[in-house]
C-alpha cells in the first residue's frame, strides 16, 4: 500500500449530495477536506424528484414527529442555503417556491388526507383543505374524480441534479480535494478511524472520516461490525416526461396522491421537465427499470392527470434510498473515535441537505452535535446490553 504525503482533517467517503454538503460546509470552517467517490454528484440525486415536502410527507408516530422537526428546520434553511450555493457557484439550482397540492381520488384517500390535515394543524403546519372543484380550479389538468385535497404553499422543489453539480463546484471552489475512486476499506489504528485505502491501493490519512455513502454506507470493508451503519437500499423507479410548450403550464405546482397504497407525485420543472415517481421496492441492490414499475406509475399518474399520456416519455431510471431501521437519518460520531456517519436519509435526502451540512460541519469542527441533530445520533442503535439474569449473576 502506498501512502499519500498529505493527510486531511476530514475525509468524506461518498460524494452524493449529503457527502458533498458535509465537505463544503467543513471546508468553509477551515478544515482541510477531501471526498472519495468515483463519480461525485452521482447516486440517488440523479434519480430523485427533489420535493422539499416537510409538510406533505408528514406521517404518524413519535419518530416521525421528531423527524418532522428536522425536516421543517431544513426547509426553513433552504432559501438561504440555495441562495448562498447559487451565489458561490453562479449556478441555477432549479429551486422553485411553487407549493404542493396533495389530492384524494376516493373516499378512503379523502379520509386519510383529512387525518393528515388534522395532524398538520396540530403540529402547527400550514395547509388548507380544498374541495375537488377548488383543486381543479388550481390545477385544471386534474381528473374530474379528484375528491378534495390539501394545499400546502410551503412545500417547494429543487432540481437535485443541478444541486449535485453546484455542490461539486462549491466544494472545488472551497478547496475540497476529490479522489475519484472507490474507497476499498477503512483503516483503523490505535482504536480509531485513521483514513481509507482506495481501490488502487493508495492510503489516505485523516483525523476524522465521515461515512456518507448513501445506501452503500454499510458496505465499506474494515468498519467494525458494532459501528457499521444499519442502512438498507429501498429502490425507487422514477420517470421523466417533457411538457411541450403548447401544453404549458401542464401543472403549476407539485401534485401528489396516495394511489393504491403507493406514494405518487408529479413534479413540474420550469424547464418543461415533469418528474413522476416513485415506486418503493425492497429488492436489495437491484436498479432495473421494469415494465411493471413504469406501467404502474403511468397508470396511477393517468388516473390523477389523464392528459399525461400525451406527453413524451424522456427518461426512466431507478435509484436506491438509504433507509435506516427507524426511517430517520443517522448523523454524527460513532462509538469508534474518528468515525462519523451522515447517511440513512431515506425519502428526505434532498430536503435534509442544508441541515445535514450545517450539523456535520459543526460536529466536525467542535466535537459536539448541535441540538437539532442530537436525536439522530448513530448511538441510538447501539446494542442495549441484555439484562443480567439471576443465574448469571451468582
Ligand atoms: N421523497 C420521495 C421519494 O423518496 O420517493
Amino acid at each position: 500500500m502506498s501512502r499519500t504525503s498529505e493527510g486531511s482533517d476530514v475525509l468524506v467517503v461518498g460524494g452524493g449530495i449529503i457527502g458533498l454538503v458535509t465537505a463544503w460546509r467543513a471546508a468553509q470552517r477551515g478544515l482541510r477536506t477531501a471526498v472519495v467517490d468515483p463519480e461525485p454528484g452521482g447516486g440517488a440525486a440523479q434519480v430523485a424528484a427533489g420535493m422539499l415536502a416537510a409538510v406533505t410527507e408528514l406521517h404518524y408516530g413519535e419518530t416521525e414527529q421528531t423527524l418532522l422537526g428536522l425536516n421543517v428546520e431544513s426547509a426553513r434553511r433552504y432559501p438561504a442555503f440555495a441562495a448562498e450555493l447559487s451565489e458561490a457557484t453562479g449556478l441555477d439550482l432549479g429551486y422553485r417556491a411553487c407549493g404542493t397540492l396533495a389530492v384524494a381520488l376516493d373516499s378512503d384517500d379523502r379520509a386519510h388526507l383529512r387525518e393528515l390535515h388534522a395532524l398538520q394543524h396540530k403540529s402547527g403546519l400550514d395547509s388548507e383543505w380544498l374541495s375537488g372543484r377548488e383543486c381543479r380550479r388550481l390545477e385544471p389538468m386534474l381528473a374530474p374524480s379528484v375528491r378534495g385535497g390539501l394545499r400546502v404553499d410551503g412545500d417547494h422543489q429543487i432540481d437535485p441534479r443541478r444541486l449535485a453539480t453546484a455542490l461539486v463546484a462549491a466544494c472545488e471552489l472551497a478547496g475540497v480535494r476529490f479522489h475519484r475512486q472507490w474507497a476499498e476499506r477503512l483503516t483503523v489504528a490505535r482504536e480509531g478511524a485513521r483514513g481509507v485505502v482506495l481501490a488502487d491501493g493508495t492510503g489516505l490519512d485523516a483525523d476524522q472520516v465521515v461515512l456518507a455513502g448513501g445506501s452503500l454506507s454499510g458496505r465499506l470493508a474494515g468498519v467494525p461490525d458494532d459501528v457499521l451503519p444499519p442502512v438498507r437500499p429501498v429502490k425507487g423507479q422514477v420517470l421523466r416526461l417533457t411538457v411541450p410548450k403548447v401544453y404549458a403550464p401542464f401543472l403549476s405546482r407539485t401534485v401528489r396522491a396516495v394511489v393504491r397504497g403507493g406514494n405518487l407525485y408529479l413534479v413540474p420543472r420550469v424547464n418543461g421537465e415533469l418528474v413522476v415517481g416513485a415506486t418503493s421496492e425492497e429488492l436489495g441492490w437491484d436498479t432495473t427499470v421494469t415494465a411493471g414499475g413504469v406501467y404502474e406509475l403511468l397508470r396511477d399518474a393517468h388516473e390523477l392527470v389523464p392528459g399525461i399520456t400525451e406527453l413524451p416519455l424522456t427518461e426512466t431510471r431507478a435509484g436506491l434510498r438509504p433507509c435506516s431501521p427507524d426511517n430517520a437519518p443517522i448523523l454524527g460520531p460513532t462509538a469508534l473515535p474518528g468515525l462519523l456517519l451522515a447517511t440513512g436519509h431515506y425519502r428526505n435526502g434532498v430536503l435534509l441537505t442544508p441541515v445535514t451540512g450545517d450539523s456535520m460541519a459543526h460536529v466536525l469542527a467542535t466535537g459536539a452535535l448541535p441540538e437539532v441533530a442530537r436525536p439522530f445520533t448513530p448511538r441510538r442503535f447501539d446494542a442495549v446490553p441484555a439484562p443480567v439474569s439471576v443465574e448469571q449473576s451468582v
